[in-house]
């Protein structure tokens, strides 16, 4: 494939003058810095391994949905499950399947923080930091997960084992402070708790996340992601006490959802029956 990925560079961005890029023009405004600014960022990498077969796949989750576009988001899962992120070269296959354009591809790919520009790690390790589990200790697993592995935000351990990042609020508040590991659950995580389940993914210790399945790799995970199931959805509890209280009171005081209102009738004369 020979079309040219947009932007080309680090920085590079249309409309911007010659000679600048878009952290240059940016500078002094104090705000919208994005991926395409980070100088760490690249953009060429090494060769793509999307070959035939992947090309096959890719076709065939746009071809699941009655609008092919709608199949980007498991498609760009598909491409990080091989490359290990989105990589140009998945880029445009996605777009050179799907009729659209590479900046198209690229606006989604760098809009949601599941899609990644960087390599990620065999396990990558996220903790909420937003505000409930923040205060619940979220901060404290993070500043000792930094401290354990040497890393920083967005960062890998040299060993290419974990990467760790801040994740904004995964919806599971009740069980805050929240880590997940390849997207699975760890509730009420404590620094010491964070820390050894770390070690072990490292020391290649199978790990049970406390809601759902044994941890996978971040690429079996992205696989599955793209719509190719391992069949171990069931594996593991789905759901804790926490998140079931508000039924189990409901049932306490004998509680019930109201009735559905019956369907409404079409107000259509040509369907009335003439006597
Ligand atoms: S604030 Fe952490 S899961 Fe909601």
């Amino acid at each position: 494939m020979s079309l040219p990925v947009e932007p080309q560079g680090p920085g590079a961005r249309a409309g911007a003058p010659a000679g600048t890029n878009a952290s240059e023009e940016l500078a002094g405004h104090g705000h919208l810095k994005t991926h395409f600014d980070e100088p760490s960022l690249d953009f060429d990498g090494p060769v793509s391994l999307i070959d035939d077969g992947v090309l096959d796949e890719l076709r065939m989750i746009a071809g699941r949905y009655p609008q092919a576009r709608s199949a980007l988001l498991p498609m760009l899962h598909l491409v990080q499950s091989v490359e290990g992120r989105v990589t140009p070269a998945g880029i445009e296959a996605c777009a050179a399947i799907l009729g659209i354009s590479t900046a198209d591809v690229s606006g989604v790919a760098t809009f949601y923080t599941m899609y990644k520009r960087r390599p990620v790690g065999k396990y990558h390790v996220g903790v909420c930091t937003t505000a409930l589990c923040a205060i619940m200790g979220g901060d404290e697993v993070y500043a000792r997960l930094q401290e354990h592995l040497g890393v920083g935000n967005d960062e890998t351990t040299d060993d290419g084992q974990v990467t760790l990042e801040h994740l904004e609020c995964n919806a599971a508040c009740d069980y805050a402070p929240v880590m997940m590991v390849n997207w699975e659950f760890f509730d009420g995580t404590t620094p010491e708790r964070a820390v050894e389940v770390v070690d072990s993914l490292r020391a290649g210790t199978p790990v049970q996340a406390t809601r759902g399945a044994r941890v996978v790799t971040w690429k079996e995970t992205e696989r599955i992601l793209a719509g190719f199931p391992d069949g171990r959805a069931d594996e593991g509890p789905t759901s804790g006490p926490a998140s079931r209280l508000g039924l189990q009171i409901a049932k306490e005081r004998g509680w019930h959802a109201p009735s559905a209102p019956p369907p409404e009738q079409p107000d259509d004369e040509s369907t009335t029956e003439t006597p």
